[in-house]
């Protein structure tokens, strides 16, 4: 990673140390070249309001389906001081985002540089291939995830996978948190998905307002 980003990166680490600074962080950071932005993909106050859900849970150990430019796996480490865990799951040129070049792991390893005790794992694959469930399974060993967010593939079929495939990894308790639960066009079919499971389990939904096309809904397993 290249010296003056990761300068800005670890600027903005020392200075942004409460939770709506380490948010707004993913938008202030500019680096450069291939470490530019690492922008979250997301409505400022719904992933605010999911990263203090989160934070009150304690988690040691955190999956995220979809990365892309790392603003939300930013958010998890920073915002969790204590995690022991953090897996990313990505598929490169992946739709809805295009996964992350594996230079890019540098980068998200710094975000944890300060904390010896989180352990961050790195998944380029296609979160729906069985060999990316027992890789999970591989590394988390006899561990359970306390927050699994999931904002992969935003198909029906392919955030129904991602569900079925991954939350019996979940612990009682757990939290599972799906991205894009409005309509928001162009393949987009979470909404859809999110209907049909929402009643399952006590649910939670998170929009900046009736104009958010976006929106989070959190799962209590
Ligand atoms: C919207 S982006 C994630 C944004 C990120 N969570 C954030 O808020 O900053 C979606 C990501 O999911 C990845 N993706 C799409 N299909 C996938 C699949 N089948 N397996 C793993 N990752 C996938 C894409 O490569 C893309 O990087």
């Amino acid at each position: 990673m290249g010296y003056l980003s990761r300068r800005e990166l670890h600027t903005l680490m020392r200075k942004r140390q409460n939770l709506a600074g380490i948010v707004q962080a993913t938008w202030d950071y500019a680096g450069r070249g291939p470490y530019a932005s690492l922008r979250a993909v997301q409505r400022i106050t719904e992933i605010t309001a999911l990263a203090q859900l989160v934070q009150q849970t304690n988690p040691k150990v955190i999956v995220e389906i979809g990365t892309n430019q790392g603003g939300t796996l930013f958010i998890w480490v920073r915002t969790n001081p204590m995690l022991e865990m953090v897996v990313s799951i990505d598929l490169p040129g992946g739709q809805f985002g295009g996964g992350y070049d594996a230079r890019r792991i540098r980068q998200y390893r710094e975000f944890a540089v300060d904390r010896p005790h989180t352990c961050m794992d790195f998944l380029r694959v296609d979160s729906h291939a069985a060999s990316s469930v027992n890789a999970l399974m591989q590394v988390l060993g006899n561990r359970t995830i306390d927050f699994l967010f999931i904002d992969g593939d935003h198909t029906y079929q392919g955030v129904k996978m991602d569900f079925e495939m991954y939350s019996p990894l979940v612990r009682k308790g757990g939290l599972i948190a799906f991205h894009d639960i409005v309509t928001c066009g162009s393949g987009c079919e979470v909404n859809r998905f999110w209907n049909d499971i929402k009643s399952v389990s006590r649910h939670e939904e998170f929009m900046e307002g009736p104009q958010s096309n976006m929106g989070i809904g959190v799962l209590y397993v």
